[in-house]
């Protein structure tokens, strides 16, 4: 189906008072639609400062990244916030939504600040989290929430708009084992389901064995591709 994600040659030096860290160092990676890869690497190796530059959230040093062909940074600072906008979800390890919000709230805002009409933003909200079966949970605040239905409701404010990707930073770090099953079942299902792409970044081997790729990083740097059993449309 085509790249949807394409980095070339990426790199991002940090520059502070006493020490250069080159902490993404020349990256070459094409994601097909509908693929759901790991990447995995020790701790301090880059895998959130790839995902930051792959997404147009960092600077890259050098190099670009194309989002279906077409350059993430070439364009101005405006350009390059709307494509981040409207071709990425992101699922962070610590949910991050927003405490004063309901569930239905938290999921619609980021399709009310793109311009969306509050009616149709509602019911895609609610479409949204009926989807990872919390439709009767919609008018809950996230701390009358377990972890599990936050992380649910964090997954539904992530594909609401219909990215191109979902890059994930390491999604079940903060849950039990029972739950981070669930939540990976969650994502392969809509992996399945609607060919969504994710981009998962995990310190779990079992949620790579559920991907169709494992990327291994180590020092800024890609040293392994592995395809794993989870690629059964190869
Ligand atoms: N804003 C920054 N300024 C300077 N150095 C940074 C900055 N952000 C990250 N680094 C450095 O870049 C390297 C990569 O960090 P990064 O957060 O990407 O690692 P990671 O692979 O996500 O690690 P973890 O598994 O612990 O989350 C580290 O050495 C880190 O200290
Ligand atoms: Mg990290």
């Amino acid at each position: 189906m085509g790249a949807v994600l394409r980095a070339d040659s990426l790199w991002k030096v940090y520059y502070t008072h006493e020490t250069v860290v080159e902490a993404v160092r020349g990256i070459q990676l094409t994601i097909d639609t509908g693929e759901m890869i790991a990447v995995m690497g020790p701790s301090g190796c880059g895998k959130t400062t790839l995902l930051n530059v792959l997404s147009g959230i960092d600077d890259p040093s050098a190099g670009d990244v194309y989002v279906h062909e077409k350059s993430l940074y070439k364009g101005t600072e405006n350009q390059r916030t709307d494509m981040r906008a409207e071709h990425f979800g992101f699922i962070y390890q610590n949910f991050n939504l927003l405490p004063v919000l309901t569930a239905v709230e938290n999921v619609e805002l980021p399709l009310l600040l793109n311009g969306v009409q509050p009616k149709e933003a509602r019911s895609r909200s609610i479409e949204a989290l009926d989807s990872v079966g919390l439709s009767d949970r919609l008018s809950h605040r996230p701390t009358e929430l377990s972890g599990g239905q936050q992380q649910r409701v964090a997954i539904a404010r992530a594909i609401v708009h219909r990215p191109a990707i979902v890059l994930c930073d390491e999604p079940t770090g903060n849950l039990d084992s029972a739950t981070s099953k669930e939540i990976i079942a969650l994502l392969k299902r809509m992996n399945q389901e609607h060919s969504m792409t994710f981009l998962i970044v995990t310190h779990d081997q079992s949620i790579a064995d559920q991907c169709g790729r494992t990327i291994s990083m180590v020092d800024g740097q890609i040293i392994t591709q592995q395809h794993g059993i989870g690629s059964e449309e190869e």
